[in-house]
């Protein structure tokens, strides 16, 4: 199985506050990983390095063998969160059309393949007959799910997810789990969030940042990190 992920002693500081410490980890292909921790413990951190939007300050970071930079293509990103002016004028199928901006020709039309493309994510993502509605006019959950066609279009091997759940009702979430459970077919997943109780039922994976990082098996996240008190898996340290 190949390597899809692989931090080896990674340090990352934003000037002088260091925000991950010596982090190495490996995500097979396939898998399905949640990633839990404090708020600023890291994990969006961890996903922009994924990304290349960040570098290490030592240690390496390689995607599929890699330096990150050359993996954008492979790469889908649903930001952790996306403010788009509610007023901007911007269709559904515009937005998803955006996640393959490096198809458009230099005037920005498209051609008729990439629109049959962002049609079928539409279906994909459940919103074909919402592809002509103002982006903003979508409620919560469906925005989520335009944001997440937008990181699917470019038929991604790697989907990174940051609290794509957060503030949308408990139906949405499920909704929004659903489909990542039939993404999980064909992508390695990694999905940030804070709503344990839907992520341990879902996942095949948890990796919890808190500068550091630790490994679990979906059934060692208590109830204890639910009210914010992280600690390392009762019964030693797994490492990832
Ligand atoms: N651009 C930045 N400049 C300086 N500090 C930053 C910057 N971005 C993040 N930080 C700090 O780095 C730490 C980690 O932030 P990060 O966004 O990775 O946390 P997180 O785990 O995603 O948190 P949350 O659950 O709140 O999204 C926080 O203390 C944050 O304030
Ligand atoms: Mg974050």
């Amino acid at each position: 199985m190949q390597e899809v992920i692989k931090f080896d002693q990674v340090f990352f500081s934003y000037d002088t506050i260091p925000v991950l410490i010596n982090v190495s980890l490996a995500i097979q292909e396939g898998e399905f990983i949640g990633i839990i921790g404090p708020n600023g413990g890291g994990k969006t951190t961890a996903l922009k390095l994924m990304l290349d939007f960040l570098s290490p300050d030592r240690g390496s970071v390689k995607i599929f063998g890699s330096d990150p930079k050359t993996m954008w293509e492979n790469v889908g990103y649903v930001p952790q969160m996306m403010d788009f002016d509610e007023q901007f004028p911007i269709s559904v199928l515009e937005v998803v059309l955006m996640g393959s901006l490096s198809k458009a020709s230099w005037w920005g039309h498209f051609p008729k393949r990439e629109i049959e493309n962002a049609h079928q994510t539409l279906k994909t993502v459940g919103l074909y007959e919402f592809k002509d509605r103002p982006f903003g006019s979508l409620s919560g959950g469906q925005k989520q799910r335009a944001l997440i066609g937008r990181a699917l279009i470019s038929h991604p091997k790697l989907l990174l997810l940051d609290e794509p759940t957060a503030n949308v009702d408990p139906h949405v979430q499920k909704d929004i789990y659903e489909l990542l459970k039939t993404l999980k077919k064909s992508m390695t997943i990694l999905l940030v969030s804070h709503d344990f109780e839907m992520l341990i039922k879902h996942v095949d994976r948890i990796l919890c940042f808190q500068k550091e990082v630790s490994s679990l098996l979906p059934t060692q996240v208590c109830e204890h990190f639910a009210l914010g008190l992280y600690h390392p898996p009762l019964g030693g340290k797994n490492e990832p």
